[in-house]
C-alpha cells in the first residue's frame, strides 16, 4: 500500500482542506503516514498569510528534496505537492525555484488530486493547477468511505464559506482563496449529518467571513448564517455550534439574536479588529472604526452576557505611528478579550499596502508586539482566573497525557483537564473549574449528562 503525509499549515480552513485531501487520497488508495521520510507522496497544505509562514515551505521543500533522491535510488516513487495559499500565490514559481515539486495545486482545486497525480504520473511533467474553476470544489469532493483524525474526533471543521471580496489592503486573502462563495444549504446540512453519524458532536463553521454567509436552500431562498445555525442544531447528535472568522460589517442582527436564544451556539465571538487607530482601519479599508466596533461588541454582550470575546491585531502597519499604536491598547483595554492573536504587519506581494513608502522598522514592530502581546496575556490570565470556582459546561475530546485523565473544551474554548473516572471522549459534562495552569484549566466532574 502506498503511503501519503499530509501537512497543514496556517488557519483552520487549511486544516479543514488537509482532511479533505486524506480523504481523497484514502480513496485511491493511499494509507496515511506521519512520518515525511516514509511517504510515496508528500503534501505541503501551505499558508501565506505572512511571509515567515511562505519561507518555511521552502526550507521544508528543502529537506523534502533529499528525502526523495535517496528514495529514488532505491527505486521508490516520491510525489511531492505544494497545495494550499502559497501554491495559489507563487504557482510556477515553486517548480521554478525547486525543481523537486511535483504538483502544484490551489485550494479551489484540490477535488482532482487523485487525477493530477495521474497526470504526473503520465507527462513525466510537473503539473500546475491555480485555476478557479466553475464547477466548485465541493461539488468534486466525494463522500470519503474512511475516518480520517478530522473526523475521529468529537469536535470537527466544516468550511461553509470561503474567499474574500473585501479587500483589506494587507491581506492576501481574496487573491488566494478567491470571491467570496457561500456552499448551498442542503450541501452543508449533508455534510453536517454525515460528521454527526460519524461521532462528532461539536461543529466549527468555516469562512474567511463567515457570517457573510448567504446560501441558497433548497426552496430557493437565501439563508443566512443564524439561519445556517439554527438548521443544524436541529441535526441529532450536535450539541454544540461555532463559528468563525467574522467580520464585523457582517454582524447582522439575526446572529447576534441567535447568541441570546440558541444555547448550542458556544458563547464565543472571534471578532478581528486589527487596530484601534481610525486613520489605520481606513489606510485597512477596513469599513469601520474604533468606535463601531466597541458599540457591536457592546450589542454582542448584551444579547449575551459572559460571552468571551477574541480578536486579531496587526501592529507596525504602514504609517502607524506611536499614537496609532496607543489607540490599539485602549480599544483592547475597553473590549476586554479572553483570547487575542497579534502579528507584526508582514508586507504581502500583489497587495496596496505592500507598496506603500512609509513602512514601519522590524524594531518598532518588535516592540509594539511585545507591549500588546503582554496586554493580551494579561486579559486572558483574568479571563481564566474568573472561571475558577464556576461549574462550566465541558465537552470532553480525548485522553490526557496523566493516566486517566480527560482533556475537554468549556464554552469559552478553553482546554480543560480533569479525571476521567466513568466520563468518555463526545460526554458533555458540568465540571467545577479549580485551577489556571500555563494553557488550560483543571477541573473535577460534578455532573455527568
Ligand atoms: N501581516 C500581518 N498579519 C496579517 N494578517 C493578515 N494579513 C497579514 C499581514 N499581511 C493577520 C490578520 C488576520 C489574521 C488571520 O492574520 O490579523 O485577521
Ligand atoms: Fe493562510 Fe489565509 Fe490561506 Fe488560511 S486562508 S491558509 S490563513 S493564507
Amino acid at each position: 500500500m502506498k503511503k501519503a503525509f499530509v501537512k497543514s499549515y496556517g488557519c483552520q480552513m487549511n486544516v479543514y482542506d488537509g482532511e479533505r485531501m486524506q480523504e481523497q487520497l484514502a480513496a485511491i488508495g493511499y494509507g496515511l503516514t506521519a512520518e515525511p521520510d516514509d511517504a510515496d507522496l508528500v503534501v505541503l497544505n501551505t499558508c501565506h498569510i505572512r511571509e515567515k509562514a511562505a519561507e518555511k515551505i521552502y526550507s521544508e521543500l528543502g529537506k523534502l528534496r533529499r528525502a526523495k533522491t535517496s528514495r529514488e535510488k532505491h527505486g521508490k516513487e516520491t510525489l511531492i505537492a505544494v497545495a494550499g495559499c502559497v501554491a495559489q500565490a507563487e504557482g510556477a514559481e515553486i517548480v521554478a525555484r525547486v525543481k523537486s515539486v511535483d504538483l502544484v495545486i490551489g485550494p479551489q482545486s484540490y477535488h482532482r488530486l487523485p487525477e493530477l497525480i495521474e497526470e504526473r504520473r503520465g507527462s513525466g511533467k510537473a503539473v500546475i493547477e491555480t485555476e478557479f474553476p466553475e464547477a466548485g470544489k465541493f461539488a468534486g469532493l466525494a463522500a470519503p468511505k474512511t475516518r480520517t483524525p478530522l473526523t475521529r474526533s468529537v469536535s470537527a471543521f466544516l468550511t461553509v464559506q470561503e474567499g474574500c471580496d473585501k479587500f483589506c489592503t494587507f491581506c492576501v486573502v481574496p487573491y488566494t482563496r478567491g470571491a467570496e462563495y457561500s456552499r448551498p444549504v442542503a450541501d452543508v446540512e449533508a455534510e453536517a449529518r454525515r460528521l454527526a453519524e460519524l461521532g462528532v458532536r461539536e461543529l466549527t463553521l468555516l469562512g474567511q467571513n463567515v457570517n457573510a454567509y448567504h446560501g441558497v436552500a433548497e426552496n430557493g431562498e437565501t439563508v443566512s448564517l443564524a439561519g445556517l445555525v439554527a438548521s443544524l442544531s436541529k441535526i441529532d447528535g450536535i450539541v454544540r455550534l461555532r463559528y468563525m472568522t467574522s467580520h464585523l460589517r457582517d454582524m447582522t442582527d439575526d446572529l447576534i439574536e441567535a447568541h441570546a436564544g440558541n444555547p448550542k451556539l458556544m458563547p464565543y465571538l472571534h471578532l478581528p479588529v486589527q487596530s484601534g487607530s481610525d486613520r489605520v482601519l481606513k489606510a485597512m479599508n477596513r469599513g469601520h472604526t474604533a468606535e463601531n466596533y466597541l458599540r457591536l461588541v457592546k450589542r454582542v454582550r448584551a444579547a449575551r452576557p459572559g460571552i468571551a470575546l477574541s480578536g486579531d491585531f496587526i501592529v507596525g502597519f504602514p504609517g502607524e505611528t506611536e499614537k496609532d499604536f496607543e489607540s490599539t491598547l485602549e480599544l483592547v483595554r475597553e473590549a476586554r478579550y479572553a483570547a487575542g492573536y497579534s502579528f507584526k504587519y508582514s508586507p504581502r506581494p500583489g497587495t496596496p499596502a505592500a507598496d506603500r513608502s512609509d513602512q514601519v522598522e522590524e524594531t518598532v514592530k518588535d516592540e509594539r508586539l511585545q507591549r500588546l502581546q503582554a496586554l493580551l496575556r494579561g486579559q486572558q490570565r483574568d479571563f481564566n482566573q474568573a472561571c475558577v470556582g464556576k461549574d462550566l459546561e465541558v465537552l470532553l475530546e480525548k485522553p490526557g497525557r496523566q493516566s486517566g485523565q480527560l482533556i475537554g473544551r468549556s464554552p469559552y474554548l478553553q482546554a480543560v483537564h480533569l479525571p476521567g473516572e466513568g466520563l468518555k471522549p463526545g460526554d458533555l459534562i458540568q465540571a467545577r473549574i479549580e485551577a489556571v495552569g500555563t494553557n488550560s484549566l483543571s477541573a473535577h466532574c460534578r455532573e455527568a449528562a
